[in-house]
C-alpha cells in the first residue's frame, strides 16, 4: 500500500475538467478483506455533477473535431500506460473491491483491452451512400459522436466496466463524465490520472465520485447537454434510471442484472463443463452479472458431475485478495453476505441440500464457495441472482424442458451450455433468450465480443464494433439539384 507507484495513482477526489477537486465532505474507502481504512476521498455535489457536465460539453467542441487518428493516438497512449501499471492498478483494485490481486490485474488487462479495441475501431466508422430516388437527387448517411455522455459504473469491475464505456465514447468523439461505484472509485482516480498523463483533453474524461447516489443520478441523466446516459447495474436501479432518462429523451444503453443459466447435457464432456462452471460460477466470488446462477445437469449424469464439480470447489482457497494463492476474495460487504446467505437458508427451507460449504459468520465479508444440491426452478437460488460463491443445482431430463426452464426468467444476458452433439448445439444456441451464449465454455467476456442482454438485463451493446455505434448518431443528407 506504501509504495511509490501506488502512491503516485492514488487520487482522493473528483477529476472535473483536467483538476483534481476536494471537498469539506470525504468518505471512506475500505478494503472489504480487512475493513482497513485505504482512502478518504471528497464527497462531491451536485454542483461538482453540473461542473463536470459543463466541462464534459465544452470539451466536445473541439473533441469532436479532431481525427479519428489523433483520437486513436490518444487512447493508445492511456492504454500503453494502464498496462504499463497493471500489477498497481490491480492491487489498488484488490485493496477496494476485495478480488485476488491476480484477478484484479487480469481486470485491469481485460479493461485495458477496450481501449485499445476502440482505439482500432476509432478509425472504421464508416457511412454509407444510397441510390438516390431522382436522377437530380444523391443520398449519403454519415456518422457523428452523440455528444456528452454520463455513466454510472458498478463496485464488481471498478476498471473494465469505465473502460468498456468511456473507450467507445472518446473514439466516438464523445466527451464522458462517469460517477464510479462509492465502494470503489480509487480505480476510476487512477485511471483518470493516466489518461491526464496520456494527454487526453481537460474535459474529455471526468470522474465524480460521491456518496449521493440518488442526487448525482439524477443530475448525470437529466442534465440537458447530456447526449446519452450508460449504465452497468442492478436492474431495479437501472429502471429507476431509464425513467429520468425519459423526460429529456436520453439515448441509453443498459447493462443490468442476469440470472444465467447452465446447461450440462448427457453428451457433454464432463470435464470441460466442470472447468468451464468454475470459470463461469466462482470469477470475483460469484459477484459478476454474467456469472452462473442455475446449473440444470442431466439426471444421468448428474451424481458424476457433482462429485467432479465438488471436487474442484474443494480446492478453491478463499481469503485476502492479497495472500498468495487466494481465488476466493470477500463479497463487497457484510450485508451483502447476509443477502445470499438467505437465498441459501430459504432454498434450504425448502428442500436444498448443502452438499459442500456453509454458513459464514455473522459479521464476516468472507462467504465460502458452497454447491448446494435438490434446488428447483422456484427456490430463491434459482429464481433470484445470487451474486455470491454458492452453486445451485437443479437436475433435468428432456432438452426441451431445461430450454423452457432456462428462458423463465425476467433476465437474458448470459447462458451456457455443454453438449457435443451439434444438432442440438445449434438447436438449444437458437431457442435460449439470451444476449450471450457460452457453448461449451465458461469465459465469454472479450473486447472483440457484443456484450449486452435481452429481456430485463437491458439494451444495447457493449465492445465490439457494435459497441461504437451506441455513442453515434446517424445524419441522412439529401443533396438535390446535381
Ligand atoms: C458484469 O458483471 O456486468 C461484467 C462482466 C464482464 O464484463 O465479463
Amino acid at each position: 500500500m506504501q509504495s511509490d507507484a501506488l502512491q503516485t495513482l492514488l487520487k482522493n477526489g473528483s477529476y472535473i475538467n483536467g483538476e483534481w477537486k476536494s471537498a469539506q465532505q470525504k468518505f471512506d474507502v475500505t478494503n472489504p478483506a480487512t475493513g482497513e481504512l485505504v482512502a478518504q476521498v471528497a464527497d462531491a455535489s451536485e454542483d461538482d455533477a453540473h461542473a463536470a457536465i459543463e466541462a464534459a460539453d465544452s470539451a466536445f467542441k473541439s473533441w469532436s473535431k479532431t481525427t479519428a487518428a489523433e483520437r486513436a493516438a490518444l487512447l493508445r497512449k492511456w492504454f500503453n500506460l494502464m498496462t504499463d501499471h497493471a500489477e498497481t492498478l490491480g492491487h489498488l483494485l484488490t485493496l477496494e473491491q476485495g478480488k485476488p490481486l491476480a484477478e484484479a490485474i487480469g481486470e485491469v488487462k481485460y479493461g485495458a483491452g477496450y481501449i485499445e479495441w476502440f482505439a482500432e475501431e476509432a478509425k472504421r466508422v464508416y457511412g454509407d451512400t444510397i441510390p438516390g430516388p431522382a436522377a437530380d437527387k444523391r443520398v449519403v448517411v454519415i456518422k457523428q459522436p452523440v455528444g456528452v455522455v454520463t455513466a454510472i459504473t458498478p463496485w464488481n469491475f471498478p476498471n473494465a466496466m469505465i473502460t468498456r464505456k468511456a473507450a467507445a465514447a472518446l473514439a466516438a468523439g464523445c466527451t464522458f463524465v462517469v460517477r464510479p461505484a462509492t465502494e470503489t472509485p480509487l480505480s476510476a482516480l487512477a485511471m483518470a490520472e493516466l489518461a491526464h498523463q496520456a494527454g487526453i483533453p481537460a474535459g474529455v474524461f471526468n470522474v465524480v465520485t460521491g456518496t449521493q447516489s440518488s442526487a448525482l443520478g439524477k443530475v448525470l441523466t437529466q442534465h440537458p447537454r447530456v447526449a446519452k446516459f450508460t449504465f452497468t447495474g442492478s436492474t431495479g436501479v437501472g429502471k429507476i434510471l431509464l425513467k429520468q432518462c425519459a423526460d429529456g429523451v436520453k439515448k441509453v444503453s443498459m447493462e443490468l442484472g442476469g440470472n444465467a443459466p447452465f446447461i450440462v447435457f448427457e453428451d457433454a464432456d464432463l470435464d470441460a463443463a466442470v472447468e468451464g462452471l468454475m470459470l463461469s460460477k466462482y470469477r470475483n466470488a460469484g459477484q459478476t452479472c454474467v456469472c452462473t446462477n442455475r446449473i440444470y445437469v442431466h439426471d444421468s449424469v448428474h451424481d458424476q458431475f457433482v462429485e467432479k464439480f465438488v471436487a474442484k470447489v474443494r480446492e478453491l482457497k478463499i481469503g485476502n485478495g492479497l495472500d498468495e494463492g487466494v481465488n476466493i476474495g470477500p463479497l463487497i460487504h457484510q450485508k451483502a453476505v447476509q443477502d445470499v446467505k438467505q437465498l441459501v437458508d430459504d432454498s434450504v427451507a425448502q428442500g436444498a441440500q448443502i452438499v459442500y460449504g456453509g454458513t459464514p459468520q455473522e459479521d464476516s465479508t468472507f462467504f465460502a464457495p458452497t454447491v448446494v444440491t435438490g434446488v428447483t426452478q422456484q427456490m430463491p437460488l434459482a429464481a433470484e441472482e445470487i451474486f455470491g460463491p454458492v452453486s445451485a443445482i437443479l437436475r433435468f431430463s428432456d432438452e426441451s424442458d431445461v430450454i423452457a426452464q432456462a428462458n423463465d426468467s425476467e433476465y437474458g444476458l448470459a447462458a451456457y451450455f455443454y453438449s457435443r452433439d451439434i444438432g442440438r448445439v445449434w438447436r438449444v444456441s437458437e431457442q435460449l433468450e439470451f444476449g450471450m451464449v457460452g457453448i461449451n465454455e465458461g469465459a465469454i467476456s472479450n473486447p472483440a465480443a457484443p456484450f449486452g442482454g435481452v429481456k430485463q438485463s437491458g439494451s444495447g451493446r457493449e465492445g465490439s464494433k457494435y459497441g461504437l455505434e451506441d455513442y453515434l448518431e446517424i445524419k441522412y443528407l439529401c443533396m438535390g439539384g446535381i
